[in-house]
């Protein structure tokens, strides 16, 4: 497996683990109750910004893009297409989960249903996004993409992680995460 598809890999056990931690954050709120907003904008802010812009993002414009060169319309209009409409829903499912928190903010208590319905929704769909990905796109990519595109992604990938600028991202989104772990532990 080439290096750019590992980063990748890698990336989504981050993701996984946040799943798990928000996961827990809605267990809490059945548990006692306890909903602490702001909590869940952090949640947001890590989807947002490491899943979607930092990880999606790397998919979007490498990875889709150099398979679709390579390998055609079929695979373009099948498996691609399947996963950028997974990646709008989890955009969907961050804006519905925005807008319930503001609601709850305001005084709506009702709104902690939408809140834990959004949230536990992301979670089911990217556990599924990334078994998919990691068990079927992915190896089918490092199986058929020419050698030479996969040298080329290899590249644009490392030029990427050696970013200083995403480095900190990285950085940034794990300690987010940690923080919110020890928090709901
Ligand atoms: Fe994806
Ligand atoms: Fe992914």
């Amino acid at each position: 497996m080439s290096t750019a598809i590992e980063t990748m890999m890698e990336e989504h056990q981050y993701i996984l683990h946040a799943l798990k931690i928000v996961r827990k954050m809605c267990k809490t709120i059945l548990d006692n109750g306890t909903l602490i907003t702001e909590d869940f904008f952090k949640f947001i802010d890590f989807v947002r910004n490491f899943a979607d812009k930092y990880h999606h993002g790397k998919e979007e414009a490498i990875l889709f893009n150099v398979m679709e060169k390579d390998l055609g319309a079929t695979v373009k209009e099948g498996p691609i297409r399947g996963m950028l409409v997974e990646h709008d829903l989890g955009r969907l499912y961050m804006s519905r989960l925005e807008e319930a928190l503001h609601k709850f903010n305001s005084g709506e208590e009702e709104a902690k249903l939408d809140i834990i319905a959004n949230t536990i929704s992301y979670t089911h769909l990217l556990n599924h996004h990334i078994n998919t990905e990691d068990n079927t796109l992915y190896p089918f990519a490092s199986r058929e993409l020419k050698p030479e595109t996969m040298a080329k992604m290899e590249e644009e990938v490392l030029k990427l992680e050696e970013d200083e600028n995403n480095q900190m991202v990285k950085e940034k989104y794990i300690n987010l995460i940690k923080e919110l772990e020890k928090k709901y532990n």
